[in-house]
């Protein structure tokens, strides 16, 4: 009795302020309150008029299913469940629903029943089904789902039962997240028809390709994933690319980002292994329109020239963290007028003499290379086409001399003779070679037996 009368006076408490301060559209929050579905369907609706609620949230409490057909919420635009224990929710009784939002996220929903999200509940925008126990979304699942905008289904335990065509009824949707569903594969046929969608984060899933993708994508997250290179990306709308944190990529070629020409954020930050930044010279302007290159905390040693174009137009470029190698090929970023934030980002690692000052107070006469032999890395291919290569070549043109001149002293003292014996006895297949007899030097002699012609004569 206690608790119902408080509860009602809570409830009413916050009826009367909802209808206070916002009149339309009727709003009924009743979030924390430990409420068990039968304590809403039973007790709660004998004091509210659910026919006017547009909005129903039902956070954070104790719901373990959820019916409509228990409640009447012929207004009802937006329902949110999120942060309770459901296993299932069922849309069966209203024909015709107005919902257009609805929030399972954070519960323990492990598939989506065919009878979930049906034809009933078709005006449906606005879907978040993250943070549950989904490990698999079947061609069935979203199929009513023509209207969707927004679909997130992050952090499920969905691997790779994702079905290819899934989303191929949802061609209205703009914004989907597919972020953390520990997916190794994305089918190529899965996105083909989001002829609509703009946001779309694959991030933290553990992928070594990007899955071809639909060309008006505006933002594209695919961080933390285990991508090993990036091919070329076709998507001329995009403003916005992440991929922080991708803990196999060792070198990017800005020249695969060419057709991205409305790019204005690129981020690559805390890739542990990129180590190259390579630019081919082209013709046309690169990135035109970039205006962040993020790159801090990587393993770039050094930038090469090339790079001058980016390096100049990027109005923030950050470049911090990086174990920068102060040698002769970073001298032309000393040569450039950099900004304070960008002067600070190059702190150098290596060589051991320049370890911890900024690249900026380090004479340009001290930015020296190591000679060629002791050469790192990026110094190797130069180092073995100048000095390696040669040596080869001679050794080889000795070795072909040495051979060549044996073979004429073995032509000249022996095979001669043999040569024109077997000439002789041309038309004989069965010569055999026994006599062995020692020349004047080292050499040695082989010869047919003695009359062989006769033998093969028979
Ligand atoms: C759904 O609810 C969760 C938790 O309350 C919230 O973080 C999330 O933003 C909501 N989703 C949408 C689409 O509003
Ligand atoms: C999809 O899953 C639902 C629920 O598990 C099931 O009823 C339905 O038959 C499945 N559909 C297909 C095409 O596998
Ligand atoms: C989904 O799309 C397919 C192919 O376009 C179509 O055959 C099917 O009827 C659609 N499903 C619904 C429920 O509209
Ligand atoms: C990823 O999803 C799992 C459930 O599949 C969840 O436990 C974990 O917290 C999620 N991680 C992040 C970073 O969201
Ligand atoms: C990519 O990185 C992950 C996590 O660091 C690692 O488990 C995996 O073996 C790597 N794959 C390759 C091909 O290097
Ligand atoms: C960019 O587009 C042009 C023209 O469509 C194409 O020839 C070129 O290969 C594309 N570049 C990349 C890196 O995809
Ligand atoms: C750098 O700035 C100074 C003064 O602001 C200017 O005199 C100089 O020409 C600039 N150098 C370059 C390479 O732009």
């Amino acid at each position: 009795m206690i608790f119902k009368s408080w509860l009602s006076i809570l409830v009413l408490m916050k009826w009367n302020y909802c209808t206070a301060i916002a009149t339309f559209p009727k709003t009924v929050d009743l979030s924390y309150r430990d409420l068990q579905r039968e304590d809403f369907f039973i007790k709660i609706q004998n004091q509210i008029d659910m026919r006017e609620v547009n909005e129903l949230i039902l956070r954070g409490n104790k719901f373990d299913s959820f019916l409509d057909c228990s409640t009447k919420l012929d207004s009802l635009r937006i329902l949110d469940l999120s942060y309770n224990n459901l296993k299932k929710f069922f849309f069966l009784c209203l024909e015709e629903s107005n919902l257009v939002s609805l929030n399972v996220s954070h519960n323990q929903i492990e598939y989506i029943n065919d009878e979930a999200l049906n034809h009933r509940v078709m005006k449906l925008k606005i879907l978040d089904v993250s943070f549950n126990d989904l490990y698999v979304v079947n061609d069935t699942m979203l199929q009513h789902m023509k209207n969707l905008e927004f679909l997130s289904l992050a952090s499920n335990p969905i691997e790779e039962n994702i079905d290819a065509y899934v989303f191929q009824n949802l061609t209205q949707l703009k914004h989907l997240d597919l972020r953390n569903v520990s997916s190794p594969y994305f089918s190529p046929s899965l996105f083909e028809p989001l002829s609509n969608l703009e946001h779309l984060d694959l991030s933290l899933n553990p992928i070594e390709d990007v899955p071809p993708l639909p060309s008006g994508i505006k933002v594209l997250y695919i961080y933390g994933t285990n991508i090993l290179h990036l091919g070329s990306f076709v998507m001329p709308q995009l403003l916005v690319l992440s991929l922080d944190n991708s803990a196999n990529l060792t070198s990017i070629l800005l020249n695969n980002f060419e057709n991205l020409t409305q790019l204005e954020i690129l981020s690559m930050r805390d890739s542990p292994r990129l180590s190259q930044l390579r630019l081919r010279p082209m013709s046309s302007k690169l990135l035109p329109r970039l205006k962040r290159l993020s790159l801090q905390n990587c393993a770039l040693e050094t930038l090469n020239s090339e790079l001058l174009p980016i390096i100049q137009k990027t109005a923030i470029l950050d470049l911090q963290s990086n174990p920068w190698r102060c040698d002769c090929r970073m001298k032309w970023i000393n040569a450039m007028n950099l900004t304070t934030d960008l002067v600070s980002s190059f702190r150098c690692q290596t060589p051991l003499k320049h370890r911890g000052k900024l690249l900026h107070e380090v004479p340009s006469q001290e930015l020296e290379c190591d000679e060629p032999p002791e050469g790192r890395r990026g110094f190797d291919a130069e180092a073995v086409g100048r000095i390696f290569y040669p040596i080869l070549w001679v050794c080889l043109a000795l070795l072909i001399l040495g051979l060549l001149a044996t073979g004429v002293v073995y032509y000249s003292r022996g095979c001669l003779d043999q040569w024109l014996m077997k000439m002789r006895h041309r038309g004989t297949d069965t010569v055999s070679y026994t006599n062995v007899v020692e020349s004047t030097n080292d050499l040695i002699r082989i010869l047919p037996v003695g009359e062989a012609n006769d033998h093969a004569d028979v």
